[in-house]
């Protein structure tokens, strides 16, 4: 029957599985009888060679040795069993008139000793007593990789559902080495969820390497990533580790992962197949422990499908996808992200009237959070000492921008036609002519735009002199 006094703790009643060595096999026999009785799981082995043997094989909580065995003595058991990974307790069992030994084998790591004959009251109640601080330990321990973890993310705004859930999934894969695909528009905050993810996963003591795949010309990326060894190419004077390896035993964020050449694209599959680097001008093959995160703002299926982006390599990057969504989609994010950027510039949350609160709570934030944080920056600049109000935000998110005034423009002589050519020629003139930014500005389609040319000009054809798409979309010339 189990002791109720080790129930008081819940963590304490957990089946331990206990490895006794001794080679008095009937004292073992009675002493494993006791614990079985306690529901422990025992095994028994009957010299000190068989004792590190088993150990090696499974994992245990406690191991009870003699200290004087043939072979191996149990001082030797507890060096070895000490070394190992999540090293089981160990407690020593020696002879009376032999205490010096015992109090060398406390020194030695072991949590207790008890000295032969051994009561059997005595007996349960010190395997108890180190078994129940041994679950606390645990369960310090566990407790404190949760805190670790939520830190790691807590510098994440997350009210919205749809962000609430985002965090919960980053907080997941964080534990584990798995890939990790941060999609999603520009500004959403896969940069600040990358690291998140490095901060809260166990290689937070190493290295967090970020390359920004889409900053670097195509060979300066693949030495910037796999390194070079000395005289590989003109320049190459010395011999240089590459990223992947500088970030061993951490992390690799891979940024705009959408950019990186064909060539390149290979190279990163290999690694991702089997760990392994070759730097440039090398042929020897270096075996490297990173996790990858990447992340991108592109569509990688049309690019899958357009032939510019590996499928393979893919499948390989996104073992665990994370969509980021627009701020558009989780305005309740919003008010906290405010007080967060407002906090961090040393101003309280009362520096913002609430007219201004509000109109920031309903702009569509095209540029996602970054935009929002710019908005306020710029907010507070131009508000100086006094409060924020809508005069200081940028004139798209300002009512007056988005309702114009209906009775100056409807009066007499009013034509419906030239008020829209005006006002697309308005929106032209002001992004110098890109049709893009022009058609962003009108919160239309591109293609919508291009009709509505066409229509004023009275023909059905449109050229698309604008060649500078925008980043993400894919852009089907109009026939
Ligand atoms: N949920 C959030 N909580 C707090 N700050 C955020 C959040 N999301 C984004 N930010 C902040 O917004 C800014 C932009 O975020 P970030 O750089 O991570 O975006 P991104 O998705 O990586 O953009 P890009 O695709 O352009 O690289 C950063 O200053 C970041 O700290
Ligand atoms: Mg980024």
């Amino acid at each position: 029957m189990r002791s109720v006094a080790g129930c008081l703790l819940r963590y304490a009643c957990e089946v331990a599985r206990i490895l006794l060595a001794d080679d008095e096999v009937k004292l073992a026999k009675f002493l494993a009888t006791v614990l079985e009785q306690q529901g422990h799981e025992i095994v028994r082995v009957e010299d000190g060679r068989a004792a590190l043997a088993a150990v090696a094989q499974a994992p245990f909580d406690l191991v009870v040795t003699d200290l004087r065995m043939p072979g191996l003595d149990g001082l030797e058991v507890l060096k070895g069993v000490r070394k190992r990974p999540e090293a089981p307790d160990v407690i020593v069992m020696t002879a009376h008139g032999t205490q010096q030994i015992a109090v060398q084998a406390m020194k030695e790591g072991a949590s207790d000793y008890l000295v032969k004959p051994v009561a059997v009251d005595e007996f349960r109640v010190r395997i108890q007593k180190i078994l129940e601080r041994r679950a606390l330990i645990a369960r310090a321990d566990r407790l404190e990789r949760q805190l670790e973890a939520r830190d790691g993310l807590s510098g994440v705004v997350a009210r919205s559902e749809a962000m609430r859930g985002v965090v919960a999934s980053a907080t997941q894969v964080a534990r584990t080495d798995a890939a990790v695909l941060l999609l999603g528009e520009s500004g959403t905050g896969k940069s600040l969820l990358a690291r998140a993810i490095h901060r809260a996963s166990p290689r937070r003591e190493h290295p967090l390497v970020e390359i920004h795949c889409a900053a670097l010309p195509d060979a300066l990326l693949e030495s910037e990533l796999f390194g070079h060894e000395r005289g590989a190419f003109t320049g190459a004077d010395q011999t240089r580790i590459g990223q992947l390896e500088a970030a061993a035993g951490g992390t690799v964020f891979l940024d705009e992962i959408g950019e990186i050449p064909a060539a390149t694209q290979v190279k990163l599959l290999r690694f991702l197949q089997a760990r392994e680097i070759v730097r440039i001008g090398s042929s020897q093959a270096r075996t490297v422990d990173v996790r990858v995160v990447a992340a991108t703002n592109r569509d990688l299926e049309a690019a899958i499908r357009e032939g510019r982006f590996r499928e393979d390599l893919y499948y390989r990057l996104s073992v665990f996808p994370i969509v980021v969504p627009p701020l558009r989609e989780r305005a309740d994010d919003i008010p906290e992200l405010i007080a967060r950027f407002l906090a961090t510039r040393g101003q309280s949350s009362a520096r913002l009237d609430e007219q201004a609160r509000v109109r920031l709570v309903k702009h569509r934030w095209p540029g996602n959070v970054r935009e929002l944080e710019n908005a306020l920056e710029r907010a507070l600049i131009l508000a100086g000492d006094g409060p924020v109000t809508t005069q200081h935000l940028p004139a798209g998110t300002r009512p007056e921008a988005a309702v114009p005034g209906y009775s100056d423009v409807l009066v007499e002589g009013f034509n419906l036609d030239d008020f829209e050519q005006g006002i697309l020629a308005f929106a032209l003139a002001r992004t110098g002519g890109n049709k893009a930014a022009a058609a962003r500005l009108l919160g239309i389609s591109r293609r919508r735009l291009y009709t509505r040319l066409a229509h004023l000009d009275g023909d059905g054809a449109c050229e698309d002199d604008d060649d500078t798409p925008d980043p993400g979309v894919q852009i089907r010339q109009p026939r």
